[in-house]
């Protein structure tokens, strides 16, 4: 990070820039995108009442990163969290800091809203996002478990 690089809401004028790195984070992980699904999770986005918010990294100006998240509701402990869905940095923005100022953000995010704690997973085999993980959160001792509808 520079003092050309920023941290920002995702806005309108960031379409093409995030709608790039969203499909390249998708295939990343293995899955197929098509143009209604990006034109659903840009709705979201740009929807004041959907539950997915957006920042995005700039990098002169360009996207050059995105973090997605939402409030999530702890009955547990009557308190609210943030969920980081999605995490990604362009490959040649990498190491700079990036996804580090991206969590750091969603972070003040939490603080100023008022919950408390900001979550994440990520896969066993992440090694790289693990390392930068493993020095800015604690991992918890939880195992992730999917069913079908
Ligand atoms: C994981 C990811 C978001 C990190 O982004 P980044 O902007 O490079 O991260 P930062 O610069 O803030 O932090 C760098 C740390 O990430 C690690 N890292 C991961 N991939 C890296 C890469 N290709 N180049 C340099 N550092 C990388 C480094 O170990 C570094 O840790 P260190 O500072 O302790 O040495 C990025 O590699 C990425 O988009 N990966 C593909 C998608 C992904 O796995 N997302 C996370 C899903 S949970």
């Amino acid at each position: 990070m520079n003092a050309t690089t920023q941290i920002v809401p995702v806005a309108a004028d960031h379409h093409d820039g995030w709608r790039r790195l969203f499909m390249d984070y998708c295939m990343d992980g293995g899955i197929e995108v098509t143009p209604p699904h990006l034109d659903r999770v840009w709705g979201w986005l740009a929807s004041a009442d959907a539950q997915t918010r957006g920042l995005v990294a700039l990098s002169d100006g360009e996207v050059a990163g995105l973090a997605h998240f939402r409030v999530f509701e702890r009955p547990i402990t009557g308190t609210t969290g943030l969920w980081i869905d999605d995490l990604y940095v362009e490959p040649m923005r990498r190491g700079r800091g990036f996804a580090g100022a991206l969590v750091e953000s969603v972070r003040l995010v939490a603080r100023t809203e008022g919950h408390d704690v900001v979550r994440w997973t990520t896969r066993e085999t992440n090694v790289g996002a693990r390392r930068l993980y493993d020095r800015i959160a604690t991992q918890a001792p939880v195992v992730v478990y999917n069913a079908t509808p």
